[in-house]
Formats: structure tokens, C-alpha cells, sequence
């Protein structure tokens, strides 16, 4: 879909995620076309720089963050031309009049807050106060989207006081990655699969986010988050959502977004004994969390796995287990949709049945595995035998799936395009947070420490049993 010329003021463009993400992901949306020339894109932070300094940090951010094979010094050029600079205080009056002055009448305004969120409010007000933003601009916001309900629902009501719910952008990644798109795709563009998505034919649901990477370097952050606010408030929900979502009437922003709300408010409240908190110890000559974090009484979870269920007709009685945790022994995100078995079995004494499995890959190699029973080849007589329908997206989908974009990508350029679909609407992230914070909560009170796994482990022992005692296994962690 063809974009129309912007102007996107990034507040914040000297920071980490703006170096890493934003920036670089902008060029590459440049070189596949889709920057119409004329856009402009304005960095706004508080280091004293002028446009020339700016559009030099950004060259070695391309550098740093983009593939060589797309670094050529031609568009790379044009994509700086494209740059301005404004340094301006946030909290104060300095730069505002300037900014005002860089922004042009009668385009596409979006406005990218990748600041601390306690700054938003500020932003928020001097860029109605100075004249720069109206009722048609745009805004992007990050998580944190609060540490709990009471401060998002605060945050909710400062943005709302300067925008209105159709100009906010709340970005998740998780939703902008193309295999959690495609799990939209795949569940309503086939009649396959929609008739047996319930509790009648489902078993349960595993969904997985396990990380190598520990919190090394974020840990000022991250101890005062741990893995429940970090990951599952957010990313794990959304997918979560996706998963047992009922169909939308269409593929409309406000239609996806009500079907997840009621996913979010159908959650039964959690018990604690169906939560498993853990926390990664040193292994081999690596730190452990305490080191890492550099709290050494921290009690925050780097690691959290909890069973859930929905109370609705679609879902009653079947669990969904969820775990995400970092240090752990691979890189995966998936989705697994255990099936149960058939009414009958006609093959009485054939060994070798298991359940049908379709594994959904968000990362890494995106794809579906669907495992189905077989006959074991051979003359044996009749034995059972487990193989997998696998399809890789990157071999079925060929170049074409070799230059998708990365999540943030993809999400600047909805913002552009006035798209808010992949974007979480006010109400579900307040939904989201009335579901964590009792058990947050609970947990708090108690006073519990996370149990200790090794790092590069597949988590801690009791989140086995978590399983275990309903008489089901966790997939591997691999890759
Ligand atoms: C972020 C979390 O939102 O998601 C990080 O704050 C986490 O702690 C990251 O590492 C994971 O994202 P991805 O895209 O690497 O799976």
C-alpha cells in the first residue's frame, strides 16, 4: 500500500532503541521504496547537535545495524538528506519554536515518543501548547505502558487529555512480526483449522518465548520489571490473544482489537500454585541474574511460566500454559496447539499413537509444523507412526520472504499509513494490567523468591511439575 509524504518527529532519536531500531529500520523501508522523497524524518533529543551531527549518527547506526549487502552509498545519501535535527528540551522551552518551524503544513505529521514515559505528558502538552501537532497527527508510544493498572490507566488519561484513541499508536513488537500476523492468516483464512479450534478438539495450548540473552546491561530496568511485566503483560498476551481470539467481522482495526478485549477479560484469575517464578544462577563462567542486575537481594523472576484459563464457551476447560524466561538454553518463540485424541480408536493394539501437534515458529525459522499420525512403512502389520508436515516460510516463501521487514519496520510504516491494527488499544493494555496485578500482587506479598535455574538451562525444575501434575510435558527448548 502506497505511503503519502510525511513528517516524523522521533523524540528521543539519540537513544538506544531509535540508534538500534527505529533509524536503521527506516533506511531499510527506504531502500524497498516505501519512503515517498520529500518525507523528512526530524531526530529530537536533548544533546546539543546540529542537523550534520545528527545525520553522522545515524551513518554509523546504518553501519552498525544493517546488512552489508544493503549499505550502498548512494541511498544511503539520499536517506540522510532526508534528516533533520532539532535539540530541544522536553520539560522546558528550548527547541519548540524550532520544531514548529520544521514541520510543514497540510502532510502527514506522526510523532514517535521513544522517551521515558514519565515524559510523555510534557511532550504531549507543548506540541499542542506550540501549535506542532493537531487533530490529525499521530503519536507512537512504547512499553513500559505502565508498571501496573494504576499508572497505565495515568498514562492513558494524559494522552488523552492531548489526543484522541484514533491518533494513538501503542507499539507492541510482538505484533508486528510476520509469523504473529500470520497466525490471523492462518486461522481465518482456512477452513481447516478454525472448526477444531476449541475445547472440544484442543487439548491445551503451549506458548513459548525463551531467550539466550540475560538482562546484562538493562538490569537497572529489568529488576524493577522482571519477566511477568516485561513479557507476558505484553507479548505473551498478545499472542495469547491471537490464539484464542474469536473471529473478527473483518480485518478492521477496531474489530481485531475488540475480539482480543474480550480474550483478555474472559482471563480467570490466576492461582499462585499454577505459577512457577524463577531465576537464572550463574553456569560455566557466566553471572547469574544477582550479578547481572547488580541487586544482590533481587527477587524479581527472570523466568515465569503459569497455566490459564479462559472462561468462555470456546475455551472452557482448556488450559493454556505460557512460560517466557531469559538465559535459557536456545533462542524460540512458539506456539504449540496439542490436539486431543480421536473419539475411537480402531487400531486397538497398533503402538506408537500420539496426539496431532501443529506448531506455530514465530523465531527463529518462521513456519508451521503440523505433526499427523501415519502407518510405519514395512511390512509389520499395522503400527503408528508420528511424522511432521513441516514448511519452513523462508523455503516456501523463497526471496519473497527473504526481505520482510523487522516488526518496527513494518509498525512505522502503519503509522504513516493510519493503520492501528497491530497497535494495542487503550482498554486492552488496562485489561492486561487488571489481569497481572493481583497476581503480581500476591506473589509480592508473599515475599517469595523466584526458584533458581541454571543458566542455559530450559528453566526451573517446578515448572516441569507445572505440567506434570495435569499429565502433560513442555515441548523442548530448541531451536
Ligand atoms: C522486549 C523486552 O520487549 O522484548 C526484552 O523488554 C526482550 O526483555 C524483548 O528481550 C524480546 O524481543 P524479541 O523480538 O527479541 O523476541
Amino acid at each position: 500500500i502506497p505511503v503519502e509524504i510525511f513528517d516524523l518527529v522521533i523524540f528521543g532519536a539519540t537513544g538506544d532503541l531509535a540508534r538500534r531500531k527505529i533509524l536503521p529500520g527506516l533506511y531499510r523501508r527506504y531502500l524497498s521504496g516505501q519512503i515517498p522523497s520529500g518525507s523528512r524524518i526530524i531526530g529530537a533529543a536533548r544533546s546539543a547537535m546540529d542537523g550534520a551531527g545528527f545525520r553522522a549518527q545515524v551513518a554509523e547506526a546504518i553501519e552498525e545495524f544493517v546488512a552489508a549487502d544493503k549499505r550502498q552509498p548512494g541511498p544511503i545519501a539520499e536517506f540522510l538528506a532526508m534528516l533533520d535535527y532539532v535539540a530541544i528540551d522536553a520539560s522546558g522551552e528550548a527547541g519548540w519554536s524550532e520544531l514548529k518551524g520544521l514541520v510543514r503544513p497540510g502532510l502527514i505529521r506522526a510523532f514517535y515518543f521513544s522517551v521515558a514515559p514519565s515524559l510523555f505528558g510534557e511532550i504531549a502538552e507543548r506540541l499542542h501548547l506550540h501549535g506542532i501537532a493537531d487533530a490529525q497527527s499521530r503519536i507512537v508510544v512504547e512499553k513500559p505502558f505502565g508498571r501496573d493498572l494504576a499508572t497505565a490507566r495515568a498514562l492513558n488519561a494524559t494522552l488523552a487529555s492531548h489526543f484522541s484513541e484514533s491518533q494513538i499508536y501503542r507499539i507492541d513488537h510482538y505484533l508486528g512480526k510476520e509469523t504473529v500476523q500470520n497466525l490471523m492468516a492462518v486461522r481465518f483464512a482456512n477452513i481447516l483449522f478454525e472448526p477444531l479450534w476449541n475445547s472440544q478438539f484442543i487439548d491445551h495450548v503451549q506458548i513459548t518465548v525463551a531467550e539466550t540473552v540475560g538482562v546484562e546491561g538493562r538490569g537497572a530496568y529489568y529488576d524493577k520489571s522482571g519477566a511477568m511485566r516485561d513479557m507476558v503483560q505484553n507479548h505473551l498476551m498478545q499472542l495469547l490473544c491471537l490464539i484464542a481470539m474469536e473471529p473478527p467481522y473483518h480485518f478492521d482495526p477496531d474489530a481485531v482489537r475488540d475480539e482480543k478485549l474480550k480474550v483478555i477479560r474472559a482471563l480467570q484469575p490466576v492461582e499462585l500454585t499454577d505459577v512457577v517464578r524463577g531465576q537464572y544462577v550463574g553456569s560455566k563462567g557466566e553471572g547469574g541474574y544477582l550479578e547481572d542486575s547488580e541487586n544482590p537481594d533481587s527477587r524479581t523472576e527472570s523466568y515465569v511460566a503459569l497455566k490459564v484459563h479462559l472462561a468462555n464457551w470456546r475455551w472452557k476447560g482448556t488450559p493454556f500454559y505460557l512460560r517466557t524466561g531469559k538465559r535459557l538454553r536456545a533462542r524460540t518463540s512458539e506456539i504449540a496447539i496439542t490436539f486431543k485424541e480421536p473419539p475411537h480408536s480402531i487400531f486397538d493394539d497398533a503402538p506408537g499413537w500420539r496426539e496431532n501437534v501443529l506448531v506455530i515458529r514465530l523465531q527463529p525459522n518462521e513456519g508451521m509444523n503440523l505433526k499427523v499420525m501415519i502407518k510405519e512403512p514395512g511390512p509389520g502389520g499395522m503400527r503408528l507412526t508420528q511424522v511432521p508436515l513441516d514448511m519452513s516460510f523462508a523455503t516456501v516463501l523463497g526471496a519473497e520472504g527473504a526481505d520482510m521487514p523487522d516488526a518496527y519496520e513494518r509498525l512505522i510504516m502503519d503509522v504513516i499509513r493510519g493503520n492501528q491494527t497491530l497497535f494495542m488499544r487503550g482498554d486492552e493494555v488496562e485489561a492486561a494490567w487488571a489481569w497481572v496485578d493481583p497476581l503480581i500482587k500476591g506473589w509480592e506479598a508473599r515475599g517469595d523468591r523466584p526458584a533458581r535455574y541454571e543458566a542455559g538451562s530450559s528453566g526451573p525444575e517446578d515448572a516441569l511439575m507445572l505440567m506434570h501434575r495435569d499429565g502433560r510435558r513442555w515441548r523442548e527448548i530448541s531451536e
